[in-house]
């Protein structure tokens, strides 16, 4: 056996503790000693913000509508030195939320890390972000402190230069209008609430960042341990020995090729007053690297493979949030971790191998392994009581042709479970849509000696990926939402940089907060 990585652990998280809680103030915009003030600015409303704002900017508001070098458009930013005699603020920085008809907080969350992003990157320490004017709402309150905390996400950790290093903003959220103390606190506890959902979501991204060799199974499974040591979650890593004697021996096919031994993190949350029986059971996809084994991948692009934990980070990430807000209903997360290997000792195509649920699956293709570990850990899952799945997975690449880069792919039984997560996930900002899981398309996954092929051909490549899952979940609610192509950003957008998203976690935790509507949940 190898000896343990080096860890790395202490600076990942040292790392993601850094972005800074954000505070709201009461007191009027003008008074506040900051670098720069962000007023959101829906399209075609230039009339009101340039009566505000004109006086303190010297007509630039108006000009600048005027002249259309700013209109209002999603994540776009104008900014222009501000001064009066009752003005302290620097500057005045109007960021686009698009339009106002069908307007969602979800635009809020954009705009304001489109901004900070923006005030980071010139160094403006001290941002206050104003909520729209005329009644701003409580989600309001909280999709921006989201987007501000989100916007605190570094790469670039193994540079040396430590120029390369981003500051760290104190954000703070303001109104437009004049707002008492009292009136602050509802406010004030959405912007906590805020600052944890996103500081997690960091907390994912921190970890699929990481390079596979330090994110090996067993670094996975100890950072697991720590957070949820520091979250007060009851911890339990499993081992070979013990996924063995469970008989997971999907889970151990995939793990015969590495090295590096496979672990099972789970990771439970149980508050001593739960309002329901339902167990929520979260399962992520841990694939540390992912080679394809024997059916190997092309080199090119392979590096990125190095993301394919990120459904696992998720999980990890959420199980912190949702330790932090309390939820009042038990939560089970389940991470398999395995690398994904060729060698001598590695899984051949046609190799069958039996699950823990005693079904056998014949392993045509060794890349399609993400579906072979969740097997095993959905059927963990329902072993330590969950009575609601949702697995979260980079696990085909064909959901990105399906559904592009800005979609989760979302499947699942039965359908008010699913709407219900892909509700939930749309309002986190995790933009999810459902495909069918047509009883036509499992003819695709049958195998000729075993009772699954774990393929079933290109065509509907994620729903039959998803339709194998479902043969795992012994017909619970269950959620399936396939992340492989928005799990890493390709391009920079304004309110997000290359690289991973921290997708899912928002959704996983306040899913938690959803029991009151779960028909099977009800008292
Ligand atoms: N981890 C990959 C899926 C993936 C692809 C994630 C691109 C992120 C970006 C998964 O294990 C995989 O290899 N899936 C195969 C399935 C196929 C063999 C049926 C795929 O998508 O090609
Ligand atoms: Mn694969
Ligand atoms: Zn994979």
């Amino acid at each position: 056996m190898l000896p343990a990585p080096v860890l790395v652990h202490n600076r990942v998280m040292r790392y993601t503790e850094q972005s800074l809680p954000v505070g709201v103030v009461p007191a009027a915009l003008a008074s506040l000693n900051v670098d720069v003030v962000v007023v959101p600015a829906f399209a075609g409303e230039g009339a009101a913000l340039s009566a505000a704002y004109d006086g303190v900017t010297g007509g630039r508001v108006s000009a600048a509508f005027e002249s259309r070098e700013f209109a209002g458009k999603p994540g776009t930013l104008f900014v222009t030195p501000a001064a009066g005699e009752d003005w302290r603020p620097a500057r005045l920085m109007l960021v686009g939320v698009g339009p106002r008809a069908g307007y969602e907080p979800s635009q809020l969350r954009r705009a304001a890390s489109a901004a900070a992003l923006a005030a980071r990157e010139h160094r403006w320490r001290r941002v206050a972000f104003a909520l729209p004017a005329a009644g701003p709402s409580i989600e309001d309150a909280q999709a921006a402190s989201e987007g501000l905390t989100l916007a605190a996400h570094y790469s670039g950790i193994y540079k040396n230069d430590p120029d390369a290093r981003p500051i760290d903003i104190e954000s703070l959220i303001a109104f437009q209008e004049p707002m008492s103390a009292a009136a602050c606190e509802p406010f004030e506890k959405a912007a906590g609430r805020g600052y944890i959902l996103a500081a997690c979501s960091n907390l994912a991204r921190a970890l699929a960042n990481e390079p596979a060799n330090v994110m090996t199974p067993r670094a996975f499974a100890d950072i697991a341990t720590q957070v949820g040591i520091e979250s007060s979650l009851k911890v339990d890593v499993l081992d070979e020995d013990r996924i063995s004697g469970l008989g997971m021996g999907l889970l151990l096919g995939v793990a015969r090729g590495s090295a590096e031994p496979p672990r099972m993190v789970v990771l439970r949350y149980e508050p001593a007053r739960a309002a329901t029986s339902a167990v929520l059971g979260l399962v992520g996809k841990g694939v540390t690297f992912d080679t394809g084994g024997i059916s190997i991948k092309p080199s090119d692009r392979m590096h990125l493979m190095k993301t394919d934990m990120s459904g696992g980070a998720a999980v990890v990430a959420a199980m912190k949030a949702i330790a932090a807000l309390k939820p009042d209903m038990a939560v089970v997360g389940v991470v398999p971790l395995v690398e994904n290997m060729p060698g001598g000792r590695a899984m051949r195509p046609g190799d069958v191998v039996r699950s823990a649920e005693g079904k056998t699956v014949e392993v045509l293709d060794t890349d399609a392994e993400g579906r072979l570990i969740l097997a095993d850990a959905l059927w963990y899952a329902r072993q330590i009581g969950a009575t609601h799945l949702v697995d979260v997975a980079t696990l085909t690449g064909a959901i990105g042709i399906a559904l592009g880069r800005s979609t989760t792919g979302l499947f699942g039984l039965p359908d008010w479970w699913v709407t219900l997560v892909g509700r939930t996930a749309n309002r986190a900002g995790d933009r999810a849509w459902p495909l069918p899981l047509f009883d036509d398309y499992r003819e695709q996954l049958r195998s000729e000696i075993a009772d699954l092929a774990n393929i079933g051909g290109r065509p509907a490549g994620s729903i039959t990926a998803a339709l194998f899952l479902s043969e795992f979940t012994g017909g619970l609610p269950w959620a399936h939402l396939d992340i492989a192509s928005t799990a890493w950003a390709e391009e920079a957008q304004p309110w997000q940089p290359k690289g991973p998203t921290g997708v899912a976690v928002r959704t996983l935790a306040e899913l938690a907060f959803t029991h009151g509507e779960w028909p099977s949940a009800k008292a």
